[in-house]
């Protein structure tokens, strides 16, 4: 009999300046395995505010597209992808919602209440959809993960 198959998803997961700054990647890293999730990839980086401008272009003409900008590339990002069944959706339930403030009343469980300061420095981000994982994932990693996941193969030493 066929193993049953299972359907992995993948996401894109930043920490953001204001929580690379507290230096507690590993404490964050050991809650995203304990979920359950794959660290398939993992990168420092700087975004230039020209980089950092094209990742949210969806947001382009907002109001705090500019402070949003200026946030992003203003220290190093951590930028994960992550595997897991329903990765896109239960990431975002783990961070939680956009404005750090209102999490803290209405998810005070979630990374962005605990971990995140403000509306616009919330500590985290995560793909919405299949499409922005797709794009996101590309948008970092340009080279790799095109490929399926091979059954039964381990995540990729870093
Ligand atoms: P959005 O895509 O709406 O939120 P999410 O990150 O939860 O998908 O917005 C992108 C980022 O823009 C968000 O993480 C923080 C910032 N932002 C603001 O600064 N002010 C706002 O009113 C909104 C909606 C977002
Ligand atoms: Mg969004």
């Amino acid at each position: 009999m066929d193993a049953p198959e299972i359907f992995v998803e993948r996401t894109l997961a930043i920490f953001k300046p204001d929580v690379v700054q507290k230096q507690i990647t590993d404490e964050l890293e050991e809650i995203i395995l304990s979920a359950g999730f794959t660290i398939l990839q993992k990168k420092r980086l700087v975004m230039t505010p020209e980089q950092a401008s094209d990742f949210y272009a969806e947001h382009y003409g907002k109001l705090f597209f500019p402070s949003l900008v200026a946030y992003m590339s203003s220290g190093p990002l951590t930028v994960m992808v992550l595997a897991k069944a329903s990765a896109i959706t239960y990431w975002r339930e783990l961070i939680g919602p956009t404005n750090a403030v209102k999490a803290r009343q209405t998810h005070p469980d979630s990374l962005r209440a605990i971990y995140g300061t403000d509306e616009t420095r919330n500590g985290f981000h995560g793909s919405d959809s299949l499409y922005t994982a797709d794009r996101e994932i590309r948008f970092f990693f340009s080279d790799s993960i095109v490929e399926p996941i091979p059954r039964g193969q381990a995540a990729r030493d870093y």
